[in-house]
């Protein structure tokens, strides 16, 4: 049966109408962070599903990506390495970019923080089309690291996301409508 922390969860995260524009049902995560227990549960839950399996690196994406990573990291005893917007990192990086609604965007990477043989999680709140992740996914692996899994607290399931990460294994929380 379901895990008895989902309802909890599921209820803290808030939808916003037509944010940011009008049609687009937003899940806003920022709720359930003022939800001690089922911001602690949500990281629970990925915590004992990561523990043992030899990660070494969580990957997360800007900017909501970097709520959920870091403590999840520090319980497993993995690195914590960011995925961010353009030219916000100070290093060398290296860049992948991804298609969004109209035009594209790019993510970067530091160069050196993932080596090959890493197995890495990439975390973020939310997947859509998916595009974010995939990005994510092409710049762990062009360095070498297996991607094990990504993690999100939601999905959006009739975007087919899912269908976009090339056989990676997705595991999420909520699915929202
Ligand atoms: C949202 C969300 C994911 C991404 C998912 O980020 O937090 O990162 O969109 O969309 P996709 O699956 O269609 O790629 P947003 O674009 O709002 O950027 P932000 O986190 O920097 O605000």
């Amino acid at each position: 049966g379901e895990d008895h922390r989902l309802p909890r969860i599921a209820s803290a995260i808030r939808v916003i109408p037509d944010f940011p524009k009008p049609g687009i049902m937003f899940q806003d995560i920022t709720t359930l962070l003022l939800d001690p227990k089922a911001f602690r549960d949500t990281i629970d839950m990925f915590v004992e599903r990561y523990r043992d399996q030899e990660i070494t690196i969580i990957a997360g994406v800007e900017a909501r990506g970097f709520i959920f990573g870091p403590p999840i990291a520090l319980a497993i005893g993995a690195k914590f390495v960011p995925m961010r917007k353009p030219k916000k990192l100070p290093g060398e990086v290296i860049s992948e970019e991804y298609s969004l609604e109209y035009g594209t965007d790019r993510m970067e990477m530091h160069v050196g923080a993932v080596q090959p043989g890493d197995r890495a999680l990439v975390i973020d709140d939310l997947i859509a089309t998916g595009g974010t992740l995939s990005a994510a996914i092409r710049l762990l692996e062009r360095v070498g690291a297996e991607v094990v899994e990504c993690a999100c607290v939601i999905e959006l399931p009739e975007l087919k996301g899912r269908e976009r990460l090339g056989g990676t294994p997705l595991f999420v929380l909520v699915k929202a409508a």
